[in-house]
C-alpha cells in the first residue's frame, strides 16, 4: 500500500487560499470551475472579477486601509492637542 502525502492548502491572511492544482471547485450554485495550474489561488474575499479565482483584487482593499489609518493620525494628533 502506498502512502499519499496530504495535500497542502495555505490560507493567505487577507488573500486567497492557495491549493496545489489541478483542482475542480464545486460552487454553491452547483456549477463547477476547473484549473489545471500547478498552484491555484482561490478567492476568499469575493471581490475577484474572475471568481472563484483570485485576481489580486484583495490587495486594493489592504492599500486603502493603510491610507485611511495614515489619514487618521493627524486628526488624532490634533485631538490630543485639544485635551
Ligand atoms: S482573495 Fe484575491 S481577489 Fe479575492
Amino acid at each position: 500500500m502506498t502512502e499519499v502525502a496530504p495535500r497542502r492548502v495555505r490560507i493567505v491572511q487577507g488573500g486567497p487560499i492557495m491549493v496545489e492544482g489541478p483542482v475542480c471547485l464545486e460552487l454553491p450554485d452547483g456549477s463547477t470551475a476547473e484549473s489545471d495550474r500547478f498552484m491555484v489561488a482561490i478567492c476568499a474575499c469575493h471581490r475577484s472579477k474572475t471568481y472563484p479565482w483570485c485576481d489580486t483584487s484583495h490587495r486594493r482593499r489592504a492599500r486603502r486601509a493603510k491610507t485611511d489609518s495614515a489619514a487618521a493620525k493627524p486628526a488624532e494628533a490634533s485631538a490630543q492637542g485639544m485635551q
